[in-house]
């Protein structure tokens, strides 16, 4: 027998609708059409009372089928087969577990009743993908639980657990026990009562004009360059100011415009890309090794971050440090970062419960019972080797060694190892708590199987994997290189550093390429720069020696490429900088702002196209995966790969 996206059944006198889609029950064309069928046969069935609404599997619904995107609108639409639940003559009750999000979300709101498990999760995500609900969701949520409430799901992804859902009137009932059997009972028990209200049917109260400006506010700041949560916005107001039909046809003519934009094209690949990468195909077949207890060597500003996203994912660390100052001083860092973020998310108690399993010491021998041991001490060679020698001799036999470097050759920390082929690069980016990428550098004897933990690892922190072969820098600092490098050429050609840097901003990146190194620190590269001159390689002079040497280190020491008054992260041009850089300088000209942005882009693209010539990455998807989460490239722009792709098109 073939499988139907619908499966349809029947309990007594209560129709059950089960969509079975796997792996989301994303709604496609043949859902869409089987459920317009079972609307009209449940509606001319005798037999039958009313239906139930439930998704197959570990959710309800994941949304409208994203796949379809690309492609012409198909009928019957989404908005039709809500129509059409809605205006059944039999009530339908849609009983969620799991998720239901966008279209899965909507289709509720056609339902007359929603009920939920107590794990389910409710959303509209579709900002995230530069579209907006295009199946009445702008419209009838809203009419649903108001407007305050609404507009944070609609406009800003907020989501709602089940118990969030019921207090706001979304569902109706929380169910507990066998799902089936709870919506049939409840299906059951509402037939005796009056028919509550359509979504469609409720009144709306308009919310004041300041409201609205202080949502325009808050959207402005969050929106950033992705138009959705500003034409979401357009959307509800439409509906609030012209009625329920006006909303929804506003609303599906916003939809259908965002939905062929550049921006979501954009951004519905770097979904599948991320996808893609959490699960490599290649490593899909070979079992992770358990990890239960985490080590790392080095509690600076990588250790400290790495330590509390470590936690974070439930896993207990052991953090090794030179001396008791040094496990003073990372025990406060780590102490204040895990109370920081615990006030922001406004569990201030569970600072001290993830201090809990922390252990703080001086002994590499601690780290015995480790699965997994990450090192973050200096970037230096020597260092580096004398750690592994010592985790080598002093680790378990399986357990994972891996190195936080963000430039030395994995190969050269492995040579020498009883073991090398437990080792492999793990390269956090700072904030290593918050940043979402992580470069997996896998040596030429790195075992799959530690391959393979290394990607759930990233799974289990949150973060997307991107494996890196072995360059200087890997994919994201050597693409960053050349983006410096393009950057300085273009200042030395008479741009105006604030120009090159404004134009990125508007381009999307939150900080210009000369404000984030004075962020950093220029004395960093300074310093490689000089070990590399000690070592006798020849490194031409930098502006940033020129800097560094007049005391200009950046934002730390009151001024780099430009001037900070203290306290305040401001960039001001400096007059100091042009004096001491006068002599790298040509005379001074325009550029158009766009056409900085494009050059730098270039350039970024172009040491992609050569990373992946050399076979250091994959494919294009990996490169704009590195750029988006490790270096703030606009997600909206989909990645220097995708953009440059996008563009030429
Ligand atoms: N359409 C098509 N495929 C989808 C999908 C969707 N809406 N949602 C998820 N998938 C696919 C993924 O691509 C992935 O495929 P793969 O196995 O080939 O890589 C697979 O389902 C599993 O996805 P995840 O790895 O993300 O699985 P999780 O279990 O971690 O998460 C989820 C499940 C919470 C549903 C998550 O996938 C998700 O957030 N999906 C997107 C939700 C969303 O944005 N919905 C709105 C869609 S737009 C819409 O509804 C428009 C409407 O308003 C008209
Ligand atoms: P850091 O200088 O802030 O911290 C290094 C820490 O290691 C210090 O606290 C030091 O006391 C400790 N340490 C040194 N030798 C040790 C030893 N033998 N045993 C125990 N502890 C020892 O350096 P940071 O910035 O944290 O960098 C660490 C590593 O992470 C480096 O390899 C760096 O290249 C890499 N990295 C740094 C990033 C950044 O933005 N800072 C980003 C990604 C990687």
């Amino acid at each position: 027998m073939t499988r139907t996206a619908v499966e349809y059944a029947h309990h007594q006198r209560i129709a059950l609708v089960t969509i079975d889609n796997p792996p989301v029950n994303a709604i496609n064309l043949a859902v869409r059409n089987r459920l317009m069928e079972l609307v009209r046969e449940i509606d001319l069935d005798p037999a039958i009372d009313a239906a139930v609404l439930m998704g197959a599997g570990k959710v309800f619904v994941g949304g409208a089928d994203i796949n379809e995107f690309g492609r012409p609108v198909e009928a019957p639409t989404l908005p039709e087969v809500i129509a059409r639940i809605e205006g059944a003559r039999k009530p339908w009750v849609a009983a969620v577990h799991g998720v239901a999000l966008g279209g899965g979300l909507e289709i509720t709101l056609g339902c007359r009743y929603r009920i939920a498990s107590p794990d389910a999760k409710l959303g509209l995500p579709e900002v995230n993908l530069g579209i907006i609900p295009g199946a009445g969701g702008t419209q009838r949520l809203p009419r649903l639980i108001g407007l305050a409430e609404a507009i944070p799901v609609i406009a800003e992804m907020k989501t709602l657990a089940a118990k969030a859902a019921l207090a706001l009137g979304l569902v109706d009932s929380v169910i507990e026990g066998d799902r089936t059997a709870a919506a049939v009972a409840f299906a059951q028990t509402v037939l005796a009562k009056p028919l509550p209200a359509l979504c469609i049917e409720r009144p709306l109260t308009d919310l004041p004009s300041e409201t609205w400006s202080e949502v325009g506010r808050r959207i402005e700041k969050a929106a950033k360059g992705n138009p959705a949560p500003h034409r979401a916005i357009e959307a509800i107001r439409h509906g609030v100011g012209h009625g329920i039909e006006a909303g929804l046809k506003q609303e599906r003519a916003i939809f259908l415009e965002l939905r062929g934009s550049r921006e979501a094209a954009a951004l519905r690949h770097l979904f599948f890309a991320e996808r893609a990468a959490m699960r490599p195909a290649r490593l899909r077949e070979i079992a992770p090794l358990p990890l239960n207890r985490a080590g790392i060597v080095g509690g600076g500003t990588m250790g400290v971050g790495i330590a509390a996203a470590l936690r974070g994912a439930g896993l207990p660390v052991i953090l090794v440090e030179r001396d008791a100052e040094a496990v003073q001083r990372t025990g406060e860092a780590l102490e204040n970062l895990l109370a920081a973020r615990a006030r922001r998310s406004g569990d201030p108690a569970t600072a001290a419960l993830l201090m809990r399993d922390v252990t703080l010491t001086t002994s590499i021998d601690d780290l015995k019972d480790c699965d997994l041991v990450v090192e973050a001490v200096f970037e230096d060679l020597a260092v580096k080797r004398d750690v592994f020698a010592r985790l080598d001799a002093g680790c378990r036999a399986d357990a994972i060694l891996a190195t936080n470097t963000s430039y030395l050759d994995p190969r050269r920390l492995a040579d020498g190892l009883r073991d090398p082929g437990r080792l492999l690069g793990i390269h956090f980016f700072s904030p290593a708590h918050i940043m979402k990428l992580l470069e997996i550098v896998p040596t030429p004897d790195t075992r799959p199987e530690v391959l393979a933990t290394a990607f759930s690892l990233a799974q289990r922190l949150g973060k997307i994997p991107v494996q890196s072969g072995i360059c200087e820098g890997f994919i994201g600092n050597r693409i960053l290189r050349r983006y410096r490098g393009e950057a300085e050429a273009l200042w030395r050609s008479g741009i105006a550093i604030e120009a090159i840097d404004g134009a990125m901003r508007a381009f999307g990146f939150a900080m210009g390429p000369f404000e984030v190194q004075d962020l950093a620190g220029l004395d960093i590269s300074y310093l490689q720069r000089e070990a590399a001159r000690a070592r006798g390689e020849t490194v031409p002079e930098a502006p940033g020696d020129i800097l560094v040497r007049a005391g200009r280190k950046g934002q730390k020491s009151g001024g780099g490429w430009y001037d900070y008054v203290s306290g305040d992260r401001t960039p001001r041009v400096s007059p100091e900088t042009a004096r001491l850089l006068s002599s790298l300088l040509n005379e001074r000209r325009e550029m158009a702002s766009a056409e900085i942005a494009e050059r730098l882009v270039a350039a970024m693209a172009d040491e992609g196209g050569a990373i992946i010539a050399e076979g250091i990455a994959a494919g294009p998807n990996e490169v704009d995966l590195v750029e988006v989460h490790g270096y703030g490239f606009p997600r909206w722009k989909g990645g220097p790969m995708f953009y440059r792709n996008q563009q030429a098109s």
